[in-house]
């Protein structure tokens, strides 16, 4: 396992910034999700830092679909960022946490009218519109209220990108945005600009998750630029925000190039710079909203190695005490991680294992056939880069309540997240 700046190995155990991981096992129990909030406040200095410019205001919007607490909230409310919201319980966390409701970008597909009067009410900065129907909800929504909103419209500009590869194409099925291809598009801008309720400020684009192409970003922002401006010379409109959204690609594996934020993100703005400056459009404002690149290289999941067994065809299983329940990642989309046995954290990995969950499924498997020391019951392995999506997506799938997890700074840990208890999960059963 490639092992994060803040871990080292001392006398044949891993350590989390000077903690033994024996330790915080014993102190908070297993399974366990471990946060390193200095790598966090790091990254996002290197993103706000990488996308300073003297051409327009830039703002990191924190995707907090990623990985959202009370603690995450509280943290992203000192560093002063914004944060991409999608629905009434991420805005009620985020605003319960401290967060400015007016740095918060409020996203999804099919917002209720209950979210839409929950945002307004809390006063959320901007609602990037999804489609054209919403649009027109919301206005009926403000008008009633007899209030204004300031919004954004989700488009997707013919980019897709996923991993390595990316397409352009005019054909789009996805279930977000409206299509630039749309025939109807300047209607439908024009109807959502003449609202007397919505104040359109600009677009918005999101071309996928765990993109490691430059290429793919660059060519949509050639997209959003050219039909912005498109858009100011055809509609009495003007745009003066462009959010690019999220997807900068992460470490998992050794298969994955993370991206280089400092490299590739001053070009990028030098690159909106002259393709809107070469069309005359004047942006006021351009925003990104990663989640994963911010969060994943933090997280980590510790558990206590329960029983191990060898099948008949000779694969050798390696039991641990979570599995889909915390990361469904694996199960959901073949996602790879990598792993250590942090008590021989100096072994040789001469065994092939696969490590597997404790729930009701066969595709509850962390990872498939990976070499680690010998392992035996009472081990604790440890799965690094599960800080995106990991907790956010996590279930109570056979009753299993969900992890703790706690934050380490400066070599003290904190709990931030109680475990769950089985009463808690019946909470709301009557
Ligand atoms: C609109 C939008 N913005 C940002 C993100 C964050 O993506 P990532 O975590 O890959 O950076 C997503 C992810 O699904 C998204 O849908």
């Amino acid at each position: 396992m490639k092992l994060e700046s803040y871990q080292t190995i001392v006398n044949g155990q891993l350590q989390h910034d000077g903690l033994s991981y024996q330790y915080l096992a014993e102190t908070y129990g297993t399974p366990l999700y471990i946060f390193d909030e200095t790598t966090f406040v790091q990254r996002v200095k290197d993103y706000k830092e990488a996308l300073s410019n003297p051409y327009f205001e830039t703002e990191v919007l924190f995707a907090s679909k990623a990985l959202l607490t009370k603690a995450m909230g509280q943290l992203v409310a000192q560093l002063g960022i914004g944060q991409d919201v999608v629905s009434a319980g991420e805005i009620y966390t985020a605003v319960a946490s401290g967060v400015n409701p007016s740095k918060l970008y409020f996203h999804g597909n099919n917002k209720l009218n209950d979210e839409l009067l929950y945002a307004i009410e809390q006063g959320v900065g901007t609602i990037v519109l999804d489609n054209r129907s919403e649009a027109s909800r919301l206005n009926k929504l403000l008008l009633d209220l007899g209030k204004k909103q300031r919004v954004l419209l989700r488009l997707n500009p013919g980019v897709e990108a996923h991993t390595h590869e990316y397409i352009k194409t005019a054909h789009n099925d996805s279930k977000f945005g409206e299509s630039v291809f749309d025939p109807a598009i300047e209607d439908v801008i024009q109807t959502i600009n003449n609202y007397p309720t919505l104040d359109l400020a600009g677009f918005h684009c999101h071309i996928g998750s765990q993109v490691f192409e430059e290429q793919s970003f660059l060519d949509s922002a050639t997209e959003m630029i050219e039909f912005s401006k498109k858009m100011e010379d055809n509609l009495n409109l003007k745009v003066k925000e462009i959010n690019f959204g999220g997807g900068f690609g992460v470490y998992y594996t050794a298969e994955d190039k993370p991206f280089d934020i400092k490299a590739f993100l001053p070009k990028f703005i030098q690159h909106v710079h002259e393709t809107s400056q070469k069309l005359s459009l004047t942006l006021e404002k351009v925003t990104i909203e990663p989640g994963r690149a911010l969060v994943n290289q933090s997280g980590s999941t510790l558990y206590r190695v329960g029983d191990l067994k060898t099948t008949t065809s000779g694969k050798n299983y390696l039991f641990v005490d979570g599995g889909m329940t915390d990361n469904i990642r694996p199960a959901l989309y073949q996602a790879k991680y990598e792993a250590l046995i942090t008590n021989k954290a100096d072994e040789v990995a001469d065994t092939v294992y696969t490590i597997a969950g404790k729930a009701c499924e066969s595709g509850d498997k962390i990872i498939n056939d990976y070499p680690l020391p010998e392992a035996e019951t009472g081990d604790l392995l440890l799965v690094n880069g599960t800080g995106a999506y990991n907790y956010t997506m996590s279930s109570h799938y056979n009753r299993i309540p969900k992890p703790a997890m706690i934050h380490v700074l400066n070599g003290k840990s904190r709990l931030t997240v109680k475990r769950e208890t089985f009463a808690d999960m019946m909470r709301n059963e009557i």
